[in-house]
């Protein structure tokens, strides 16, 4: 049966991916996860389809092993915040580099047949021109930007240098059911949803006019698994994996209190170091040479998510 590795599979992304890998009987699956942001719950029912490797991808000797003769390694283990990358530099490149390294390292060293790497639309920085197209020049703006970018430029060399088979796929602020809303670095659409869900404001940092291109999970999963099966011409290659809209925090807030039927106005507070004014996606390049097909619109993509917190909100002992 073939192998197939999830690196950070139990975060929130990764175990929507787990779920379609399933779904597609796609192989055995095994996630490497150290369970720093994810979560076994996260792939609770279906734990007894998978293999879940509690490990760092910062330990070369521990992940090789685990990696070793996998078809596809989709690499999206990562410290997945802007903020803490500038409160916290060390960690996340730590994490988001070195392991990000020792991930293609073993990949190469295993023989592995690709690799899918989750990039960052953060690469883009504020370059002025929307939508972002893949051929223009990076401008990052923090440390998880530069981390994130590092990851694209070792994944193009590796196939340049050594062979090995990568696809990078900027990810353009994903959200969707289990996304952690209780970091003070949780993605912002998870804050807004649980805000909803108790009756209280949320703080907009900024006027809240910053626009961005939120994509579903479920979308950025499938593209995922499309990149795994696309011809060789796609190696070495980064390819935008967005929505192609963007919406601003305050049109989303709006979206979200009509959706439940009630009137919460947002709090504002001063901008975000590091923050990037406006992110939108050129899909073009996905949609033509991977097939990429994004299905949920924000509003539908947002029914469903609230939906899903309101679930493990009741489900749940004590607040999600
Ligand atoms: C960035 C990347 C995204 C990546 C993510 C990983 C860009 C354009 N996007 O997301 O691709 O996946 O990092 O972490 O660089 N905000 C509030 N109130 C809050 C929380 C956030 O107003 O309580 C604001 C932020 O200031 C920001 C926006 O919401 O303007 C989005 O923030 P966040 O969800 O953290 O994601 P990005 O930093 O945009």
């Amino acid at each position: 049966m073939k192998k197939i590795v999830v690196t950070g599979g139990a975060g929130f992304i990764g175990s929507m991916l787990v779920r379609k890998l399933l779904e597609r009987d796609a192989g055995e699956i095994h996630v490497i996860d150290n369970l720093s942001s994810g979560k076994e719950s996260n792939l609770a029912e279906v734990a007894s389809q998978i293999k879940l490797h509690v490990s760092d991808i910062r330990n070369y000797e521990e992940i090789a092993p685990l990696l070793a003769g996998a078809q596809t390694v989709y690499h999206l283990a990562a410290i997945p915040s802007v903020p803490r990358s500038i409160f916290e530099p060390v960690p996340s490149h730590q994490v988001n580099v070195d392991g990000c390294f020792n991930v293609f390292r073993a990949a190469h060293a295993g023989r592995v047949g690709r690799v899918i790497y989750a990039a960052s639309s953060s690469a883009y920085g504020d370059t002025p021109v929307l939508p972002k197209t893949e051929s223009m020049a990076p401008n990052p703006k923090s440390p998880y930007a530069v981390q994130k970018l590092m990851g694209e430029y070792y994944a193009s060399v590796f196939y340049a240098c050594f062979g090995l088979e990568t696809v990078s796929l900027r990810f353009f602020n994903v959200y969707g059911p289990r996304q952690d809303p209780n970091s003070p670095y949780s993605g912002v659409l998870s804050i807004f949803n649980r805000c909803l869900l108790d009756r209280k404001p949320p703080t907009i940092f900024g006027d809240g006019e910053q626009t961005r291109d939120f994509t579903y999970v479920e979308d950025v999963a499938e593209l995922c698994i499309k990149a795994a099966s696309a011809g060789r011409s796609v190696c070495g290659r980064v390819f935008n994996a967005g929505n192609g809209n963007r919406y601003s925090l305050n049109q989303v807030w709006e979206l979200l209190q009509e959706i439940e039927g009630v009137r919460i106005p947002a709090q504002y507070g001063p901008p975000r170091e590091g923050d990037v004014r406006d992110s939108q996606a050129d899909t073009k390049l996905a949609v033509e040479e991977l097939g990429h097909a994004p299905r949920f619109s924000l509003e539908e993509g947002l029914r469903l998510t609230l939906a899903w917190y309101r679930q493990s909100v009741l489900e749940a002992p004590t607040r999600v």
